[in-house]
């Protein structure tokens, strides 16, 4: 840390923890008592400050609501047994909030600053982290532009803001999943790579079809020949195939994942192979009907690991094995599981201390 970031605390006087019904969370629906803000003007990043969860007032001219000058990062916090409160790898995020605000020409966030940030909210609301299995604490650190001005420009001033959540999963059964063969999320060239919010407000439509149709989830293919996966509407797309874990390559189409990452990173520590490279719808399904195909999962930070139950492509449902009988995803779950509530081993540092 280079130095300690100025913070302005103004604390409720009427906290909603005590009304708020823990046992039925709905993902992104309930809101922690705090949230943190800050302005971009004049080149520099000011007024971070931590005030009550509330509305905000910005002029309707501000670039952003018409141009989609925008984008976000979503990371856990964890309570631990011992009451110790960690938070998941932001350092990753916070990287890859400034490889987003670099597509959309929006001033970088100082990592250090970013780290603070997230630490000093978190820290407030703490008390608002559920400890059920599965639970957690959601944060959503969000930048946004706002200038008043309808040319189409990069903005001058931009807010930056941390909202909380606390949350349980956000998939709560295997996935019934499509390969989206027609539209797409992104192309070459674009922002795919990027936590921009237009990516999400283009994929609504074709997710709402498909959820018309029984879906849960979409499969992203490639924008060019729609042959080749890319990554689901909420999570990249992981697979075992011939024993191996095979993933796509994080090319400028695809969200560079942090549990993917992590994923990987425990494949490597317990000697299992690892393909990342262009998979083929067509080797996916060829798996699926013999067999080849053990496991078949979503990454990502709401998601987790969140089991596919069936592929549907081209009209085919292709049912996978039982989410229970699978080694590889269990595995994984259960190990980050202990990493991310203080339970077992954390060799790589992954878990990040609100002290
Ligand atoms: N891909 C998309 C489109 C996502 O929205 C997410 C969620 O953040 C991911 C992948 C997974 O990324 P991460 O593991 O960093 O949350
Ligand atoms: C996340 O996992 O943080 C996401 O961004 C997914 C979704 C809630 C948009």
């Amino acid at each position: 840390m280079t130095e300690t970031l100025d913070i302005k605390i103004t604390k409720t006087l009427k906290s909603r923890l005590a009304e708020t019904d823990f046992d039925n969370l709905v993902f992104g629906r309930t809101f922690t008592d705090h949230m943190l803000v800050a302005d971009y003007s004049d080149g520099e990043w000011k007024n971070f400050e931590i005030l009550p969860y509330g509305e905000i007032s910005v002029s309707p001219g501000i670039s952003s609501l018409h141009y989609g000058q925008s984008f976000f990062e979503g990371i856990k916090a964890y309570k631990h047994a011992d009451g110790k409160v960690s938070i998941f790898r932001p350092d990753k995020n916070a990287q890859r909030f400034n490889k987003s605000a670099e597509r959309l020409c929006m001033p970088p966030m100082p990592e250090d600053i970013f780290l603070q940030s997230l630490l000093a909210v978190v820290d407030i609301d703490r008390n608002w982290i559920p400890t059920a299995p599965g639970h957690s604490l959601y944060i959503r650190p969000f930048m946004f532009a706002t200038d008043q001005y309808l040319g189409v420009a990069p903005s001058l001033s931009y807010k930056y803001m941390v909202l909380l959540c606390p949350v349980g999963p956000y998939f709560t059964k295997a996935l019934r999943t499509k390969i989206e063969t027609h539209y797409t999320r992104s192309a070459a060239g674009g922002m795919g790579y990027a936590k921009s919010s237009g990516n999400y407000g283009g994929s609504m439509y074709p997710a709402k079809k498909a959820a018309e149709e029984g879906f849960d989830q979409l499969i992203w293919t490639d924008a060019k020949e729609h042959k080749y996966i890319e990554e689901m509407g909420a999570a990249n797309a992981m697979f075992v195939l011939d024993g191996k874990l095979v993933t796509p390559l994080t090319q400028d189409t695809i969200l560079d994942g942090v549990t993917r990452d992590t994923v990987i990173t425990l494949a490597h520590d317990w000697g299992f192979p690892v393909e990342e490279r262009n998979v083929s719808v067509d080797e996916l399904i060829a798996g699926a009907k013999s067999g080849k195909l053990t496991d078949a999962f979503g990454a990502g930070t709401a998601a987790t690991i969140a089991p596919v139950g069936s592929i549907s492509y081209q009209g085919e449902e292709y049912t996978l094995i039982d989410p229970s009988q699978r080694e590889f995803s269990q595995k994984v779950l259960k190990t980050l599981d202990a990493i991310r509530y203080g339970q077992g081993p954390d060799v790589h540092g992954w878990n990040c201390f609100v002290e």
